[in-house]
């Protein structure tokens, strides 16, 4: 979505000796064609919002989703259930989707796509992450049983194009309903 954002890198971050490519030629590249070949991988960077940008990607085709937006309360239009409906149309049905967040409305946006979920790394120093599967047995520490469901409403943006303001300010509405 921001471009200033991998320019920062191409120009600021840090390879190590054991790293397989030097990150700031990899980066500038990127910047450069969107594209970058190395051996027999490839990486390749869509510009835009990735609410629209999603719908473009065919259904069962990934493997790992790595999902590192802002935080929930900045950028609730990624942490959406129907964001999250998108992810999981996209995951193949023995994929998996990892976020560092563990929050309450996340896991339950989550939920309500279809996903179960499980702790990442239970009583890491770093606080837990969430892992979402489509099947309990791809989760080595899954969430079960009884939720909190008031603290678990989630967040909604049925056209994926509305505001930050407007999805958090539903969601506000929803829990004084
Ligand atoms: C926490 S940063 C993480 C970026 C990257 N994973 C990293 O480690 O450098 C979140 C990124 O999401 C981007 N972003 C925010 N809203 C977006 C949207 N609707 N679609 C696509 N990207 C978005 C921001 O520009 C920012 O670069």
């Amino acid at each position: 979505m921001d471009k200033r954002v991998v320019r920062a890198a191409s120009q600021f971050f840090q390879t190590l000796e054991t790293d397989p490519v030097d990150w700031r030629e990899v980066l500038s590249e990127l910047l450069l064609h969107s594209s970058f070949i190395h051996h027999h991988s490839s990486i390749s960077l869509h510009w835009g919002d990735a609410r629209y940008l999603i719908q473009q990607i065919p259904d069962n085709s990934m493997d790992i989703v790595f999902h590192d937006p802002f935080s929930s309360q900045h950028c609730p239009e990624l942490w959406t259930v129907d964001f999250f409906q998108q992810l999981y149309r996209v995951i193949k049905p023995d994929g998996v989707l990892l976020t560092y967040s563990s929050s309450l409305p996340v896991r339950g946006a989550m939920r309500a796509a279809g996903f179960v979920i499980g702790e990442t790394h239970p009583g890491h120093q770093m606080g837990d992450g969430t892992i979402a599967a489509k099947k309990l047995d791809d989760l080595l520490f899954p969430i079960i049983g009884n939720v909190d469901e008031r603290r678990s409403i989630p967040y909604r943006d049925p056209h994926l194009c509305a505001t930050s303001k407007t999805i958090l300010r539903n969601r506000q509405e929803a829990i004084e309903q």
